[in-house]
């Protein structure tokens, strides 16, 4: 009588799966993802022991995944930043909060904006526009914001540079002077790391210049390619409105475009350049996406998915959890096996 223990009990029904699905699992050469080159040879799976880790305004995120700014303010948002913060905490990433203007007259929905204790070691940024911004500097009134800062318990503040939005929104603000000039202004009379994004739409080189060379703690792209706040403002405005101005959604830089234009700045800038990260934003599906840019720039860099993570926080921190751990798996086993091409 044989005691050989059975190495391998699903042998028979996985056999059976493999014929089975055989036809079916053929794929075009079409859909051939050619951003990459595959080194099968060259590394064995993740190790899990291996550090992927990232410090924004002091603080460590294990892996370069970044939240971007998306909500607050009403009671489903509440529940969305809660499952998103539990999630920051839970897997080591950042996130910024939506835009926190109404915090500033008016601390109602004060709660559902407040959520450090969830994530009590994970970077966590407020957010506001240029035109409050503008406003505040105008009015001498940032110590309202820097109060907001302290009561959110916020690590620093994200600006969102948002011109075409503001101006295809109907009750949109009116942006008086250049941004750079704002963020400059900023820069000199508060302490805590600042975040400059866009919000759809990305930005040309000499936007990506002047902010290269300023001492802030990230860019975030907001590129072309995704969620799109313009287009957004021009669902919610009547019909003529939208036939007449839609080709406006379509401006913009893409992630692709806009790490060739940081790349050719750095590289032609290097002892200006002052910003400490980059980070990759504006339609990234997944971490395939995340990866390939973020290995293309030549510069500390992480990225970052709006409308992604905001699908699974609607659905629940469970699905939020799974869908973020999917991600980190395919950021480990990218890091492992493959190597990007290089932008060009
Ligand atoms: C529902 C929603 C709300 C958003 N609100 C803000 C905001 O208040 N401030 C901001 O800077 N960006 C905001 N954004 C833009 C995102 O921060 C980010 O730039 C964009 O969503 C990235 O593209 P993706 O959704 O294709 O990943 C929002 C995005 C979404 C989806």
């Amino acid at each position: 009588m044989s005691h050989s223990k059975n190495i391998d009990p699903t042998a028979s029904s996985r056999k059976e799966d493999h014929i089975k699905l055989a036809f079916e699992s053929a794929v075009s050469s079409a859909l051939q993802d050619n951003r990459f080159y595959y080194e099968p040879m060259l590394s064995g799976h993740p190790n899990e022991k291996e550090d992927f880790s990232v410090s924004i305004a002091g603080k460590r995120m294990k892996f370069p995944i970044w939240i971007s700014s998306m909500t607050g303010g009403t009671a489903r948002a509440a529940k969305i930043n809660i499952n998103l913060a539990k999630a920051c905490e839970k897997f080591g990433l950042g996130m910024g909060l939506g835009s926190c203007r109404q915090l500033l007259s008016n601390r109602d929905r004060f709660d559902e904006f407040d959520i450090r204790h969830l994530m009590p070691s994970a970077p966590l940024f407020a957010n506001l526009g240029i035109a409050q911004l503008e406003t505040m500097l105008a009015d001498n009134t940032l110590q309202k914001l820097d109060k907001l800062i302290d009561d959110l318990k916020a690590d620093g503040l994200i600006i969102h540079i948002n011109p075409l939005q503001e101006w295809m929104q109907p009750e949109g603000d009116k942006i008086k002077q250049s941004p750079i000039v704002s963020i400059e202004s900023l820069l000199e009379k508060v302490s805590y790391p600042i975040i400059v994004k866009e919000v759809g739409q990305g930005m040309g080189p000499k936007s990506l210049e002047t902010l290269l060379k300023l001492p802030i703690e990230a860019i975030e792209f907001g590129a072309h390619g995704g969620t799109n706040f313009s287009k957004l403002e021009l669902l919610r405005a009547n019909k003529t409105q939208l036939e007449a101005f839609k080709s406006v959604a379509n401006i913009g830089h893409s992630p692709n475009e806009m790490v060739q234009f940081c790349n050719e700045i750095i590289k032609s800038n290097k002892e200006y350049i002052q910003c400490k990260h980059i980070i990759v934003s504006g339609g990234i599906k997944d971490f395939l996406d995340g990866f390939y840019f973020t290995e293309n720039v030549n510069h500390s860099s992480i990225y970052a998915q709006g409308s992604a993570m905001l699908r699974f926080a609607l659905e629940g921190e469970e699905a939020l959890f799974e869908y973020i751990e999917m991600q980190i798996e395919g950021y480990k086993m990218a890091k492992a096996l493959l190597s990007p091409k290089a932008i060009k």
